[in-house]
């Protein structure tokens, strides 16, 4: 059987789907290749956020063409994923090797279309339509290979693991393209979930992560509130219930979908982390309108400190748009006071880039370049004075972690996450893969703790 290497550019979202189409391809017989140069399939599952990762993506298959498809010319080449949804056939006419292009909706065919062209069937294929139900064809997991350090230990599965629960969504700020890539919002059902997390945490999985391109509006239309819960935190709770399930964690919640029933959900369900990644995007309200936000600050003040009210460890996490068509200086200094204010534990600080067919590429009076590469820096230096300040503030402190695996700068060492998802680095020998352990919190750099284990 043919080997396929599959690279995943873009959100965790997107590293699920890669991972569903390797499952997928692994049963149908495909082995996986290590790289790119022995593998009779590349699949390249793209991103659209930003400019940036389109290129990214371009370039390297452009690369691949250059490089492996002249001296090896039966390799399939395709485009998978958000760049293939919006960009479809265009892909082809520019890149004229790439054989498949595969949207967002069609993960699941990724093997149906590999054979057709494998037996000749057909010369290219480009499927980015639309298709009802595809929202619950991201099932398949990808058991472990007997490389990690856990799989001695009899588990199937790494420790942690994400779990789509809807796809796509209707919020359409006027900067992102998600809406275009991901389509409308459509949820799983409950049971489907919890048959799939009931299956991961049998074959040794401990954390799981809810995925959605805005999971804190799951099941809004299909399910409904009910008790004063949103189908969101009716789902949590269900979760909550699963046995030798240890923590839940979810990503990325809108701001908006923070009622007092998730709020309480905090307090409530032992099983969900102290740690949110609530994307503000701006401080200036002028601007949030602009991108149709759906809130303003005061709004995300209030939520942040009503989370810090009833979590007061909380760990809090954002993303921020600098160079919004139409940002003043006085707009970034709101942003630069909210973040202030705010103090989240770490902040992902994006330049805008104009996305073909948003309305916010449309606006007028962008902002230049220069002033966007000044704005991002300040912002940047002030995020990361404030997170070291925070992981500083940890030591001397305890946490309990869970165990992931050797630390990826230090394969001697093992790391791990507390409950409000901050790294801890410790030492050991042993494999303490998978295991919950009290730590004392001893050293801090920037976004990484380092601790010993409580005797
Ligand atoms: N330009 C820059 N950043 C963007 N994001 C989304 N769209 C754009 C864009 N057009 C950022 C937002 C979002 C994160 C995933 O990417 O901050 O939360």
């Amino acid at each position: 059987m043919p080997s396929v290497y599959i690279k995943t550019y873009g959100c965790q979202m997107n590293e699920r789907d890669s991972e569903a189409v390797a499952a997928q391809l692994a049963a149908k017989g495909y082995a996986r290749a290590a790289s790119e140069h022995v593998a009779d399939v590349i699949l390249l599952n793209t991103c659209s956020v930003r400019d940036l990762a389109e290129q990214k993506a371009l370039r390297k298959m452009e690369n691949v063409a250059a490089a492996i498809r002249r001296s090896r010319p039966g390799v399939v080449l395709g485009f998978l994923g958000c760049m293939a949804q919006s960009r479809g056939r265009e892909l082809i006419d520019r890149l004229p090797d790439v054989d498949l292009v595969l949207g967002t909706q069609k993960f699941h065919r990724a093997g149906e279309y590999l054979d057709d062209l494998f037996a000749g069937r057909r010369r290219q294929v480009v499927d980015v339509e639309t298709e009802p139900g595809s929202e619950a064809t991201i099932r398949e997991h990808l058991p472990e290979r007997g490389n990690g350090a856990g799989s001695d230990r009899g588990s199937r599965w790494p420790v942690s693991a994400f779990v789509s629960i809807m796809q796509g969504c209707n919020q359409y700020c006027t900067f992102c393209i998600v809406p275009y890539t991901r389509g409308a919002e459509r949820s799983r059902t409950i049971s489907d979930i919890l048959t799939e997390s009931r299956e991961l945490v049998s074959g040794g999985v401990k954390e799981i992560t809810l995925l959605g391109q805005i999971v804190t509006s799951y099941g809004k239309r299909e399910i409904g509130a009910r008790d004063g819960k949103s189908a969101f935190v009716q789902l949590l709770d269900a979760l909550n219930g699963i046995e030798g399930l240890e923590r839940i964690r979810f990503t990325s919640p809108h701001p908006k979908g923070y009622g007092d029933d998730l709020i309480e959900a905090y307090q409530r369900l032992p099983k969900l982390c102290e740690s949110a990644h609530l994307p503000v995007q701006s401080g200036s309200d002028r601007v949030l309108k602009r991108m149709h936000r759906g809130y303003d600050r005061e709004w995300f003040v209030g939520i942040v400190s009503k989370l810090r009210r009833v979590k007061p460890e909380m760990g809090v996490t954002t993303d921020i748009i600098v160079g919004f068509p139409g940002e003043t200086e006085a707009d970034f200094e709101e942003t630069i006071s909210l973040v202030r204010e705010v103090e989240f534990d770490n902040a992902f600080v994006f330049k805008y880039s104009p996305r073909q067919g948003t309305p916010a590429a449309a606006m007028p009076a962008p902002v230049a370049v220069e002033v966007i590469e000044e704005r991002h820096a300040r912002l940047l230096d002030l995020v990361n004075e404030i997170g070291k300040r925070k992981y500083r503030s940890c030591v001397g402190g305890r946490a309990q972690i869970l165990v992931e695996g050797p630390s990826r700068k230090n394969p001697a060492r093992f790391q791990g996450r507390t409950r409000a998802n901050r790294i801890v680095v410790i030492a050991g020998g042993a494999d303490r893969r998978g295991d919950l352990l009290e730590v004392n919190i001893t050293g801090a750099g920037l976004f990484t703790l380092y601790g010993e284990t409580v005797d």
